[in-house]
C-alpha cells in the first residue's frame, strides 16, 4: 500500500516535472546519498573524496556529456531520511544514477525507489550481502561482510584459535559477519562459545568485556561499523586486560580502518584482520592512489571507503563510455556486468550473475611502519566471491 502510494506520487511528480523541465541532454546527473553529518560523517567525506579524485584525474565528461554530482546528506542510520533524499533526487533533480550509501539501512531504504524509477544504483559502501538482491539495478563496488569474514575465520583455525566469542553490531552487516564466521569456523572444527550483538547507535562495550574475559575464549571476533565504535571497543579491551589474559582480537578490517587507526594508537598493534583494502597495499596502482589522495586531501588518510568511491566512479564512467552515455537502467547494468579492472586494492570484477564485487581479501596485522600505524598485508585469498550468495 505504502509502496503503491510512493509509486503513484512518483509517477505524477515525474510526469509533471517532465513537462516543466526537459532533461538537459548534455549533462548526466549522479545523485549521491551519503552521511555527511552525525557519527558516520567520515564515511561521506571518504566516499566523496574518492569519487571526486577519480573525476579530477580522468575528467568529468563522458560520451560528450558532463557529469554533475549532487550530494545529499542522509545523516547516518536514518532510512527515512535516505528515502526522502532519494525521492528528491529522482523527482526534483531528475538524476540519472543514484550512488553512495554509507550504511545498509540507507541502501535498503532506497533500493525500492531504484526499482520503481528504474534507475541504476551504485553502492559504494553498504555491505550486507543481500543489498544487491533488493533491486536488479544495483551494482556494488565495496565489499560484503561474508566476503571479508570467511578468510579470517579460516585463518583463525589454522593459527591455533579454537574457541571464539563473536561481537557484532546488531544489524545487517553484523548479522552477516556473525553467521559467516560461525559457518566457516565451525566447519573447520572451531567452537563459537558466545555471541554478542551490540546496538548500532552508541553502544557501551564496558559491561560485556568482563563477561567475555571470564569465558576465556582464545579470541574475540568482531564487526562494528568502521569508526568511533572500534576505538571505544579497543580502549575497553586494553583497559580490562583482555590481551594480558591471553585473548586475541581478530576482526574484519572495518575495525582498524585507517581513518581511526591513529586515534587507536598502540592498542591496535598486532590486531589481525581480513579486508579488501589497506593504505599500505604494495602495488604501483596503490602508490599512485595514496600519493594523489594525500596531495588532494592532506587532512585524511585514504581508506576502504575512499577507494570504493573512486572505483564506483570508475565503474560509472567506464560503463557510460560503453553505453555511449546511455544511463538507462537496463543498458547501464548490462554494460556494468563483468567489468574488471585494476583498482588500488588489486584486480576487481563485477560478478555478471550477482552484480556484486569479486576481489582479493588480504590478511593483515597492525604494525608501526616508520612511525605510522598500518594494516600490513601478509597473506591473501584471490578472487573471493560473496559467500553470502552461495
Ligand atoms: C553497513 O552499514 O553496511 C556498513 C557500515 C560500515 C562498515 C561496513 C558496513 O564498516
Amino acid at each position: 500500500m505504502l509502496l503503491r502510494h510512493t509509486l503513484g506520487l512518483f509517477a505524477v511528480a515525474s510526469a509533471a516535472w517532465g513537462l516543466m523541465a526537459p532533461v538537459q541532454a548534455n549533462t548526466l546527473k549522479i545523485g549521491m546519498i551519503l552521511p555527511m553529518s552525525g557519527p558516520f560523517a567520515a564515511y561521506g567525506t571518504q566516499i566523496q573524496n574518492g569519487a571526486k579524485l577519480y573525476l579530477s584525474q580522468h575528467g568529468d565528461t563522458v560520451a560528450g556529456k558532463k557529469i554533475e554530482l549532487i550530494i545529499k546528506d542522509d545523516t547516518g542510520v536514518a532510512p527515512e531520511v535516505s528515502k526522502r533524499q532519494a525521492q528528491e533526487l529522482l523527482i526534483k533533480d531528475n538524476v540519472d544514477i543514484l550512488a553512495g550509501f554509507g550504511l545498509t539501512p540507507s541502501a535498503f531504504a532506497v533500493a525500492p525507489l531504484s526499482v520503481q524509477a528504474k534507475k541504476p544504483m551504485v553502492v559504494m559502501n553498504a555491505a550486507t550481502s543481500s543489498v544487491t538482491s533488493k533491486s536488479p539495478y544495483i551494482v556494488r563496488t565495496s565489499f560484503t561482510l561474508p566476503q571479508t569474514t570467511a578468510p579470517i575465520a579460516s585463518w583463525a583455525i589454522k593459527n591455533g584459535i579454537n574457541t571464539v566469542y563473536t561481537v557484532v553490531a546488531d544489524y545487517g552487516p553484523g548479522h552477516d559477519a556473525e553467521a559467516q564466521f560461525k559457518k566457516t569456523f565451525s566447519a573447520a572444527g572451531g567452537h563459537v562459545i558466545g555471541e554478542l550483538r551490540t546496538p548500532v547507535k552508541n553502544p557501551d562495550f564496558a559491561p560485556y568485556l568482563q563477561k567475555i574475559k571470564d569465558s576465556k575464549p582464545d579470541a574475540i571476533f568482531m564487526f562494528v561499523p568502521a569508526g568511533e565504535q572500534g576505538v571505544a571497543f579497543l580502549k575497553g579491551f586494553k583497559e580490562r586486560g583482555l590481551a594480558e589474559a591471553g585473548i586475541q582480537l581478530i576482526a574484519t578490517g572495518d575495525l582498524t580502518d585507517e581513518d581511526v587507526l591513529d586515534a587507536m594508537g598502540d592498542a591496535a598493534l598486532g590486531v589481525t584482520t581480513s579486508f579488501h583494502y589497506s593504505e599500505a597495499h604494495d602495488s604501483p596502482e596503490n602508490l599512485a592512489y595514496t600519493q594523489a589522495y594525500a596531495a588532494a586531501y592532506p587532512k585524511n588518510r585514504p581508506n576502504f571507503m575512499s577507494v570504493s568511491g573512486y572505483d564506483g566512479m570508475h565503474l560509472i564512467m567506464e560503463t557510460l563510455k560503453k553505453t555511449q552515455g546511455d544511463a538507462s537502467a537496463d543498458a547501464f547494468i548490462a554494460a556494468a556486468k563483468g567489468s574488471s579492472w585494476i583498482s588500488p586494492r588489486g584486480r576487481i570484477t563485477i560478478d555478471p550473475e550477482t552484480r556484486d564485487i569479486i576481489q582479493t581479501v588480504y590478511i593483515r596485522k597492525v604494525e608501526n611502519i616508520n612511525g605510522k600505524l598500518q594494516n600490513v598485508e601478509f597473506d591473501h585469498i584471490a578472487d573471493v566471491k560473496d559467500p553470502g550468495k552461495q
